[in-house]
């Protein structure tokens, strides 16, 4: 067996007659960080949609350590190890930041001291015991990675953690993303921020109106005048 832990192939995603991803294919392994880029609406949110379960394709396959789970609904996908984050944080808002994570804990029966290591290296274990509802949004997206690493996951999805967030909290996300990668856990990170995602990948997919346009390093990217094009939303005719 390889060591590849998700490969997608020939994905197709349409909503009526909208074909949001077409022929989205590619492969990560255990460990990697990939990151995924493109314009507004270009499909990356979609692209995690339907890798994590709350959405299926309509065409292609979707395959985890060498099984197809197109069919699996989200629950039985986190069971086998994928989970996300959210572009808008999903936080119980009611729940201390300390139970929203203890929550998400249960399935893997996590012991308090692990709780608390997942809070500390989302930077939330000073307010751990107050309410979700009443943390910053910055801090609810923290929250909102902790209760998917709770799940101890193999494959992370991480959708936009960075927008918003100032030079010193991107520094500690990209830290711990670091870190979760050395530890084995897959991620793929959805990102406008490029010298972020610099930061952290070797590897990045671009998409542009859900067809896979670029596959390679962030630095080579920027010289292909298809990424270039689509980015600019111009064309190259005259
Ligand atoms: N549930 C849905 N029903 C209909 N259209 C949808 C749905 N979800 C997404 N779309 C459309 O699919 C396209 C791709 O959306 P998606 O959210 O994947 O883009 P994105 O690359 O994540 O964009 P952004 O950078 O703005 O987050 C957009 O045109 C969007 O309007
Ligand atoms: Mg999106």
């Amino acid at each position: 067996m390889s060591s590849e832990l998700l490969r997608l192939s020939g994905v197709r995603k349409q909503f009526g007659a909208h074909v949001v991803l077409n022929d989205v294919g590619f492969r990560v392994a255990p460990g990697e960080i990939v990151g995924l880029v493109g314009p507004n609406g270009s499909g990356k949110t979609t692209t995690i949609n339907v890798i994590s379960g709350l959405l299926q394709a309509d065409a292609g396959r979707v395959e985890f350590l060498g099984r197809d789970i197109n069919r699996l609904p989200m629950f039985k996908r986190a069971r086998a190890g994928i989970n996300r984050t959210f572009q808008v944080p999903k936080v119980f808002r009611d729940m201390t930041a300390l139970e929203n994570v203890e929550v998400a804990a249960r399935t893997q029966r996590l012991s308090d001291s692990q709780v608390q290591d997942i809070l500390r290296d989302i930077d939330l274990l000073a307010v751990a015991g107050r309410v979700a509802g009443s943390l910053t949004v910055n801090q609810q997206k923290l929250l909102d990675l902790g209760r998917a690493l709770a799940t101890r996951p193999k494959l992370l999805l991480v959708d936009e953690i960075g927008a918003g967030l100032n030079p010193a909290e991107l520094g500690v996300i990209a830290e711990l993303l670091l870190k979760l990668a050395r530890s084995g856990i897959a991620l793929i990170v959805v990102e406008h921020l490029l010298d972020f995602l610099n930061r952290i990948t070797e590897r990045v997919i671009v998409l542009g109106a859900g067809r896979m346009l670029f596959e390679g390093p962030l630095q080579a990217a920027s010289r292909d005048p298809e990424v270039v094009a689509a980015f600019i939303g111009a064309t190259t005719e005259p």
